[in-house]
């Protein structure tokens, strides 16, 4: 095993730069990071898995959404952590955002997290796996379906043994996922390795000088779900993972004529008028629902209108207006500043993901 760097205190660094081309056209004008699972930014849901395993001193990776991301969450203090942003050029590849965090790092331990990447369970368990174990890297394993779209992991118990991109003949099912652990040694892995043929400095190469140089690399497999947002369908199924364990709470209004049922979120300002919700449902703030039906897993965000219309098990963004559509919306993620408008003749079967600023008027 090659020496351990010093141990200090565990940092953190999220990356919230890249390209954001799989969730095209949510990311041509927002930062993928923001987009809100159950309501919440999926980077929060991040930083505040790191702040509850104690990790307070993070450094976040922007690229061209920096302005938006360091609005969001400033200096961290409402998390109760305290963020460095380290500017990234080019979206040259995650061990190049590891590379130009080394002023920030030094010589800590740190875990390197994707700011579009949802574990359920949290972290706390492998930071503290991480923190007394003797090793200088640790990798989180997932099981998938397809192996042959994911960095692979080749193991000898819990030693991983080698990391094989897209392979044709998958060693395991284990997949590399976007949460990893490193020390210092991680630098001068990095310094040795070369762009892919994609232009990026890759992780798994990273990883894969580590255990070619000695290092010891450490695998766990994740117990619980976990879900790289960077597609439409996964964004809606962690939203629906999320709804699950919602804790119900009514900050917002509703009339006598409404039925709120199942764990059901209003949030502030959120108004219900002659509609029903059926929960797991979360209602943004100064939202308001009316005459509507709004059905399990779906999750509306602020200042949005949803009037004469069913939606289920969907995503919307905020400032968003939908009215009058005839037809039940399902298993649909909609835009920022969208208007969707519907009139009483109708077809069937929308499946719809709409862009930021659309305007669809239905016929
Ligand atoms: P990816 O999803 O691998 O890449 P991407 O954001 O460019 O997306 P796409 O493939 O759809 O074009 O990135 C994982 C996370 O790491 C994501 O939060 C963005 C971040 N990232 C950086 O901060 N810098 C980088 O150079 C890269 C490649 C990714």
């Amino acid at each position: 095993m090659a020496e351990q760097s010093s141990p200090g205190e565990l940092k953190g660094l999220v990356l919230a730069g890249g390209k954001g081309t799989r969730l095209r056209p949510f990311t041509y004008t927002g930062a993928k990071q923001l987009v809100p699972i159950a309501n919440k930014p999926i980077l929060f849901h991040a930083i505040e898995q790191l702040a509850a395993s104690g990790i307070t001193d993070l450094g976040i990776v922007v690229g061209d959404t920096k302005k938006q991301i360091v609005e969001a969450v400033g200096d961290g203090s409402r998390f109760g952590v305290s963020v460095t942003y380290i500017d990234q050029s080019a979206p040259l590849g995650i061990a190049h955002a590891v590379r130009i965090a080394e002023p920030f790092l030094g010589d800590s331990p740190f875990i390197l997290f994707l700011g579009d990447n949802f574990l359920k369970e949290g972290i706390a368990s492998y930071v503290e796996q991480f923190r007394s174990g003797e090793y200088n890297s640790l990798v989180l394993l997932s099981p998938v379906d397809d192996p042959r779209s994911f960095g692979i992991a080749e193991l000898d118990g819990e030693r991983l043994v080698r990391v094989i991109e897209k392979p044709a003949q998958p060693p395991s099912n284990m997949a590399v996922i976007g949460i990893y652990f490193f020390d210092a040694n991680v630098f001068d892995a990095i310094r040795q390795i070369e762009p892919s043929p994609r232009g990026e400095l890759e992780i798994t190469d990273t990883i894969q000088k580590l255990i070619d140089s000695g290092c010891s690399v450490r695998a766990d497999v994740i117990k619980d779900r976990w879900i790289d947002t960077g597609k439409h369908d996964d964004l809606l199924e962690a939203n629906h993972l999320f709804l699950e364990d919602l804790t119900p709470a009514l900050m917002g209004r509703h009339d006598e004529a409404s039925q709120i049922q199942g764990r059901v979120v209003l949030e502030e300002g959120a108004e219900v008028v002659n509609s029903r919700i059926q929960g797991p449902a979360i209602i943004g703030e100064r939202t308001r629902i009316v005459n509507s039906y709004v059905g399990p897993f779906t999750s509306i965000y602020h200042d949005c209108l949803v009037a004469d219309t069913e939606i289920s098990g969907s995503v919307v963004l905020e400032n968003t207006r939908i009215e009058q559509v005839g037809h039940r919306i399902e298993h649909s993620l909609i835009g920022k500043n969208v208007e969707l408008k519907g009139h009483e003749r109708r077809p069937h079967g929308y499946a719809l993901i709409l862009g930021d600023f659309s305007k669809l008027h239905l016929p």
